[in-house]
C-alpha cells in the first residue's frame, strides 16, 4: 500500500483530509442550515471514532500528512478530545488542527493543547454582540471573544478567524476585523460565501474578495502579500505595514483554487467526498462495516482520488445545488 499515492488524475497531490466528527452544532447560522428544522444523523449512521482512526491510517499511509477536525461543530461531540489525542499519535501526521465555532472553547483549550493541537480556525462573523446573535441565533459573541484571548495568552498559533464576508450584515464592519491584525496575532480571514446546499440567505449580490479588499486596503493602506507555507490551505496571505497578524482572503467564487487542491473530505456519515462543491462520493462506512481489508478501503480511497473533478463550476451569480450540507461536510 505504502507505493499507492494519492495523486488524481490532473496531477495533484492530496495530502489534506478535512474529517466532518459529527453533522451537530450549537449555533444555527444563517449562512449554514435552514430556518426549518433538518433532521440529524441518526447515532448509527455516524462514524465511530474507532472506526475513523481506522481510516486515517490507511490514509496516512497513502499520503495524507494534514489532517483538520471540523463538524457540525466538533467539540460538541462526546469523548472528543481523547479522540483528538489518539489521533495525534498517528505516526505520518505532521499538522493536526481543528475548526470550531469557539462556543465552548474557553474551558477546553487545555484539554485541546493537551490533545496535541496547536493551532485553531475560528469562526467569527461579526465584532458586535447583537449582530451575533442575529446570525448565530444565539447571544454568545462575548464568550467566544474570551475564548479566543484565552487561546492566545496559551500560545496557540496561529489562530485563524473566519469571517464569512454577507452583503448587508456584515459588510459594514470588514475593516473593523482586519484592524484586529495590527493588534493582535491573529489571521483574519474573509471567506467568499457559497451558495450551496439550504440556508437562510437570499439571492442579492455576494461580497466577493477583490471588492473586500479594496475596502479594506482604502481604509488601512497597502496589503503585502506573504509566501504560503507548505501545510497551507486555500487562503491568499497578506499583512498590513506593522501589523502583528495577518489578513487572508478565500476567494472559492470569484478566483477557483481548484488548480491546486489538496483536499479530500470525510463526512461524519462515512462518505469520503473528493470535492466540496460536488456531490460525487465513496462510501467508505458501508464497506468498513461490512468486513473490508485495509487494502480494500485503500482502494477506495484511490478511486474517490480518480474521480476528483477538475474544478468545480460554482461561480458569482450561480448557485450550485449540493445535496450534502455544509455541517455534514465540514465546509
Ligand atoms: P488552514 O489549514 O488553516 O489553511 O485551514 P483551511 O482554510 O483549509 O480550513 P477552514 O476549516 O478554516 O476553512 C476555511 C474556509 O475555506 C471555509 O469556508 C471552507 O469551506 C473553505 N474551504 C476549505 N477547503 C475548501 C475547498 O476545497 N474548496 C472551497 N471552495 N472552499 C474550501
Ligand atoms: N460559505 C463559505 N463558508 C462557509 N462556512 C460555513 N458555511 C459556509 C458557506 N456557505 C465556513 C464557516 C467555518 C468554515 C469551516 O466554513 O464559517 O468557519
Amino acid at each position: 500500500m505504502a507505493a499507492l499515492k494519492l495523486i488524481d488524475p490532473y496531477n495533484r497531490h492530496l495530502n489534506y483530509l478535512r474529517i466532518s466528527i459529527t453533522d451537530r452544532c450549537n449555533l444555527k447560522c444563517i449562512y449554514c442550515v435552514p430556518r426549518h428544522l433538518i433532521p440529524r444523523l441518526p447515532h448509527t449512521e455516524i462514524l465511530k471514532y474507532e472506526e475513523i482512526l481506522r481510516i486515517v491510517r490507511i490514509g496516512v499511509k497513502l499520503g495524507i500528512t494534514k489532517i483538520r477536525v471540523t463538524g457540525g461543530e466538533p467539540l460538541v461531540r462526546k469523548g472528543v478530545y481523547e479522540f483528538l489525542h489518539r489521533l495525534s499519535l498517528i505516526e505520518g501526521l505532521t499538522d493536526l488542527s481543528l475548526t470550531t465555532n469557539g462556543v465552548t472553547l474557553k474551558d477546553n483549550l487545555g484539554k485541546i493543547k493537551a490533545a496535541g493541537i496547536r493551532r485553531i480556525n475560528i469562526s467569527l462573523d461579526t465584532l458586535n454582540r447583537k449582530k451575533y446573535e442575529q446570525i448565530t441565533g444565539v447571544d454568545l459573541f462575548d464568550r467566544i471573544w474570551q475564548g479566543i484571548e484565552k487561546a492566545m495568552e496559551m500560545g496557540f498559533h496561529p489562530i485563524k478567524l473566519n469571517v464569512v464576508a454577507l452583503n448587508g450584515i456584515n459588510d459594514d464592519e470588514l475593516t473593523d476585523m482586519a484592524r484586529l491584525s495590527f493588534d493582535y496575532p491573529l489571521h483574519i480571514r474573509f471567506i467568499e460565501y457559497m451558495p450551496i446546499g439550504e440556508s437562510q440567505m437570499g439571492n442579492g449580490p455576494l461580497l466577493l474578495a477583490p471588492e473586500i479588499k479594496k475596502r479594506i486596503c482604502s481604509a488601512l493602506g497597502q496589503l503585502i502579500a506573504v509566501r504560503n507555507s507548505v501545510n497551507d490551505g486555500p487562503a491568499q496571505r497578506y499583512r498590513f505595514e506593522g501589523a502583528i497578524g495577518e489578513v487572508g482572503f478565500i476567494h472559492a467564487l470569484s478566483h477557483h483554487f481548484c488548480d491546486r487542491c489538496n483536499r479530500l473530505r470525510l463526512t461524519a456519515s462515512g462518505q469520503l467526498r473528493p470535492c466540496l462543491l460536488s456531490d460525487r462520493h465513496e462510501d467508505l462506512k458501508g464497506p468498513l462495516r461490512n468486513g473490508c481489508s485495509d487494502e480494500q478501503l485503500a482502494e477506495i480511497f484511490l478511486k474517490a482520488v480518480r474521480h476528483k473533478p477538475s474544478d468545480h463550476n460554482l461561480a458569482a451569480g450561480n448557485s450550485l445545488r449540493v445535496n450534502g450540507r455544509m455541517s455534514a461536510i465540514g465546509g
